[in-house]
């Protein structure tokens, strides 16, 4: 059965001092809510992973490395092994800290910093060789989206981004659909628009890859996802979690998140 994830993105925002503290306050939520459960019916807790600035991932690290049900990634790695690539940080140095997840094609990095469907693919190449899951993210722009081209953009960005890969290694991923258009700007997706796009997404796979691992792969929504919206979105049955922004800075707010994903099973 595939994991139900809840993801928070922190981007470039905190200071050491802020982030230690977020990530201090999810812990004692948790804590206190696994306690709970205890004596309710069934743990059934989402897989939990925060990404932290890389200049604080190996401080999360020292956090959360024995702690059971946070996982800890970065936001992105270069698509090279290593070498001359100044203020880069290579996959294997992501491992090598005890990481274990990272984003990858970001709307953010495919907008801002060029990046296209043949470099992620180089990332998603490097990251699994490292052992790392990769949080591959697609998503459609708002024209894109209003013309009507939202299902083949993201096909697009599916299949050559990550669809060359063996079957094995494509189900070493976690699959992010973010439209463009929700992310950061308050507009989430409807649980419609979501169902309906993440059924899409698990149907490409299904067509390439088959049953079996269309069924074992998480697929999250992010844009604008809240504590107030969390729960109808994760309702639907092909929307196994959600990558969240802005509502992942919050430890309350994030907490809810998390909650919302295990009280929709
Ligand atoms: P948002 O960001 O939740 O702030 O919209 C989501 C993301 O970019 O991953």
């Amino acid at each position: 059965m595939r994991k139900k994830i809840v993801a928070g993105n922190w981007k470039m925002n905190l200071s050491l001092e802020e982030a230690k503290t977020l990530a201090g306050e999810l812990k004692v939520k948790i804590d206190h809510h696994k306690d709970t459960l205890i004596e309710g019916a069934g743990n059934n807790m989402p897989e939990v992973v925060i990404f932290p600035p890389y200049v604080y991932v190996t401080r999360m690290m020292d956090l959360f490395m024995y702690y059971d049900g946070v996982s800890v990634g970065a936001q992105n790695c270069h698509h090279e092994e290593n070498g001359a690539f100044t203020g880069e940080v290579a996959a294997s140095m992501i491992r090598s800290v005890g990481a274990s997840h990272v984003i990858i094609g970001h709307s953010e990095r495919r907008s801002q910093f060029g990046e296209d469907d043949k470099l992620l693919a180089e990332k998603v190449k490097l990251a699994l060789k490292n052992n790392l899951t990769p949080v591959y993210c697609c998503g459609e722009q708002l024209p894109e989206r209003e013309a009507g081209k939202h299902f083949q953009v993201v096909a697009d960005q599916l299949l050559h981004g990550v669809f060359w890969l063996e079957k094995d290694q494509l189900e070493r991923l976690v699959i992010a659909y973010e439209p463009v258009w929700a992310i950061g700007t308050g507009k989430t997706a409807s649980p419609d628009q979501a169902q309906e796009m993440h059924a899409h997404i698990r149907k490409l796979i299904r067509d390439s890859y088959g049953e079996q691992t269309a069924e074992n792969i998480s697929i999250l929504y992010g844009g604008s996802c809240n504590a107030k919206n969390a729960g109808a979105l994760f309702a639907n049955p092909d929307v196994d979690g959600g990558l969240i922004g802005g509502a992942s800075l919050k430890a309350e707010d994030f907490f809810e998140i998390i909650k919302r994903r295990q009280e929709n099973g």
